[in-house]
Parts: C-alpha cells; sequence; structure tokens
C-alpha cells in the first residue's frame, strides 16, 4: 500500500517532487505553505491546491484526519540565517516548526518517516535540538546530512542541511531517553558531510559531473528579458558577482533574490558575449557592459534543481527511471521573476530523491 505523506512548507513542491523521484511508492494526502502565488503553482500542477491555514495554527484534527505515516518538511530558514539574524526559536517564522513538534506526540497518527530540508546551520540551531528530543524520545533513529548538489554530479552549489528520520519501535521509553542524550552529545559529528554515508553507501551509485552546458538553452541568449540591466550592473560600486560560462565547471546558489536587483549572493549570471574575457566580477562595473551578462531562465534554474520539466526535450545523465506523473509548469499568471523567487526558495529534487530512496526509505 502507498506510503501516505503529509508535505509542509510546500512551496511550489520540491520534495513533493523529489519523493516522485525517488520511486518510492508514496502519494501526498495534503500540502500546506500560505504563499498564495506558491499554491497556484503548486495545484496547477499536482490538481491539488494546498491548504493555506498557517502552519503554526493547525490543530490535532487538520493533521490526523489524512492518517499520514510521512512528514515532509522544509520550513523557512531565515530564523537560522545571518539575514535573520540567527534568531533560531525566537524568530516568528520557526513558530510553524515548533509547533508541529509539539503536536506530534499528541496525534493519533504519528509518523513512521519524518524528512526535513533547510540551511546549513540549522544543525547548530535550537530548533534542530527540539527536533531530536521530539523524534528521540518518539524512537526514531536519525540521520542527518549536508549535502550539495555538486556531490551528486549536478553544477550547481546548494549546500543544504537534511535530516531523515524513521520511527523503529524498538527501544524501550528508557531507551529512547538515553539514546537521546546520547545522540545529542555527539554535537555536530553526527552531521554527515560526504555523499554516500550511512545506508546509502551500500546502494547509491557514483556521481559523475555533468556539463553545465548540458543545463543551458543557448537560444535564451537572445531573450532580452532576461538580460541584466545595466542599471543593475552600474549601480554597484563593489561587485563581487559570480559570472560563469557555459564551459563553467558550477554555479553558485540561486536564492530568493534572483532575477532582481540584488545581484549579489543571489546565483550565478552567466556571461554570453566576449567570452575570451574571463571574468572574476571584481572591480569597475563599466568593464562588465559587453560581457552580455544575462540571468539564468526558470527553465534552466529548475532544470539545475532537477525539477521534471514537461516540455523539455533534453535529457540529463539523471533523468530518473521513474514515469513522470507530475511535471513542474507555471501558469502564465505567475510572471518570470516570481517563477524564479519561486525557485530560489525551493530545492534540489535530485538530492531529495536520493536521500528518501537511500536514507529515509532504506
Ligand atoms: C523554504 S520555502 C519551502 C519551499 C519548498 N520546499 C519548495 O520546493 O518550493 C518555505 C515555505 O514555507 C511557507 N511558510 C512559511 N511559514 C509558514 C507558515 N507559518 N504556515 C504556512 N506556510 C509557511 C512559505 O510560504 C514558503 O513557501
Amino acid at each position: 500500500m502507498a506510503v501516505v505523506c503529509l508535505e509542509f512548507f510546500s512551496g511550489i513542491g520540491g520534495l513533493h517532487y523529489g519523493l516522485q523521484e525517488s520511486g518510492v511508492d508514496a502519494i501526498v494526502a495534503m500540502s500546506f505553505d500560505m504563499n498564495e502565488n506558491a499554491n497556484t503553482v503548486y495545484e496547477y500542477n499536482f490538481g491539488i491546491r494546498p491548504n493555506n491555514k498557517a502552519i503554526d495554527y493547525l490543530d490535532i484534527r487538520d493533521i490526523d484526519r489524512y492518517k499520514a505515516s510521512c512528514w515532509l518538511l522544509s520550513p523557512p530558514c531565515q530564523p537560522y540565517t545571518r539575514g535573520g539574524k540567527y534568531l533560531d526559536n525566537e524568530d516568528p517564522r520557526a513558530r510553524g516548526l515548533i509547533h508541529l513538534l509539539k503536536l506530534m506526540p499528541k496525534l493519533d497518527n504519528i509518523p513512521s518517516h519524518v524528512f526535513l530540508e533547510n540551511v546549513m546551520n540549522f544543525e547548530n540551531s535550537q530548533s534542530r535540538r527540539m527536533m531530536v528530543e521530539v523524534l528521540g524520545q518518539l524512537g526514531f533513529d536519525i540521520y542527518e546530512c549536508l549535502v550539495s548538489p555538486v556531490q551528486l554530479g549536478i553544477p550547481n552549489n546548494r549546500l543544504r542541511y537534511y535530516m531523515a528520520a524513521t520511527r523503529k519501535h524498538t527501544r524501550s521509553a528508557e531507551d529512547n531517553v538515553k539514546w537521546t542524550r546520547e545522540y545529542l552529545a555527539r554535537g555536530k559529528d553526527a552531521v554527515f558531510t560526504e555523499w554516500p554515508f550511512g545506508p546509502a553507501l551500500k546502494t547509491a551509485a557514483p556521481c559523475p559531473m555533468t556539463p553545465l552546458a548540458q543545463y543551458i538553452d543557448p537560444e535564451s541568449n537572445d531573450d532580452q528579458s532576461l538580460m541584466v540591466p545595466e542599471t543593475y550592473i552600474l549601480k554597484r560600486k563593489r561587485l563581487e558577482f559570480d559570472i560563469v560560462q557555459a564551459t563553467s565547471s558550477q554555479t553558485s546558489t540561486f536564492t530568493k533574490g534572483y532575477g532582481s536587483k540584488h545581484l549579489i549572493g543571489a546565483g550565478s549570471l552567466l556571461q554570453t558575449k566576449r567570452l575570451d574575457v574571463v571574468e572574476n566580477g571584481f572591480g569597475s562595473p563599466e568593464r562588465l557592459l559587453d560581457l552580455g551578462l544575462r540571468f539564468f531562465s526558470p527553465k534552466e534554474v529548475s532544470r539545475l534543481h532537477h525539477f521534471p520539466y514537461a516540455d523539455d526535450q533534453r535529457k540529463s545523465d539523471f533523468d530518473s527511471a521513474q514515469p513522470i506523473r507530475y511535471a513542474l509548469r507555471f501558469p502564465t499568471s505567475i510572471s518570470q521573476s516570481q517563477q524564479l523567487k519561486l525557485l530560489g526558495n525551493s530545492l534540489n529534487v535530485h538530492v531529495v530523491a536520493e536521500l528518501v530512496k537511500h536514507v529515509l526509505f532504506s
């Protein structure tokens, strides 16, 4: 029988696509997110509108009614970042996750599988500590790791924290307390940074790097809507742009600011002209004006994030053996900049699929 899942903080459904690519026999019974743009895209692709009630206000019935045995979570990352002042559990944006952790032991249907994605540094947070305490006391085994798509052969850096927890029912209540205490005492040593690790060691395939050119549509070089406006470039005194060419080995993390005037730290810009000039992005901005700098298109970013694209003629080396029931498309009501924002907030589907397949359901 298919595993019944709930997807919390669903966005455009990155975890749902990851579950699909993993090949695990599972369905997502309900998703939860309060961002209406994200929910519009989600409904367009999965045919079901996520519940838009704030997760911090869900009650036991809202969750128990689905009799779900697997929870997928990608809560907001700001509480654990410099931008969010590292407020951790004190940040109102952490409330949704904390609320779910408090509800979990009171449910009739406590999940037996829990999967969470977040930014690097979540492993140092009070939220993570609380999560280990709740899951440990309920008898879960926990795997935590930091993985970037680069480690799996995808030329995009997106180092993220993942937790995969499975309830084994093999420990007594006393043993659960002891297990949790000992697990927490391991501190950072509990977090794997190599891929593959633990249960995946036996089953994960090696990952040769795929060339970046395979992810790029050369025809997008002529798309004026993707060109970085001169005003954005000239406005900067200190540059430090990440400029890549199709022959580069990697791209940097695309964030929710990608495609806007916030050029620094938001994601790579693609150089499409004067390819003999290799720029490091430092120095005077005028120099960059004739390099044909453009943003990666939503399609290219989705490809780097390994979302299945319905009308994509390109086949990547990791195309899933699994049938694609749900692909990613954007309704015309969602503008290009909204698409990039939603993609910047999302995740790498292939990394999730590998962890779900080899660690969560190993
Ligand atoms: C990091 S994003 C997750 C993105 C998602 N994994 C994807 O693939 O698009 C966090 C999401 O949580 C949603 N969110 C944040 N706080 C929420 C809350 N209290 N209740 C419901 N949704 C919330 C945001 O709207 C956002 O879409």
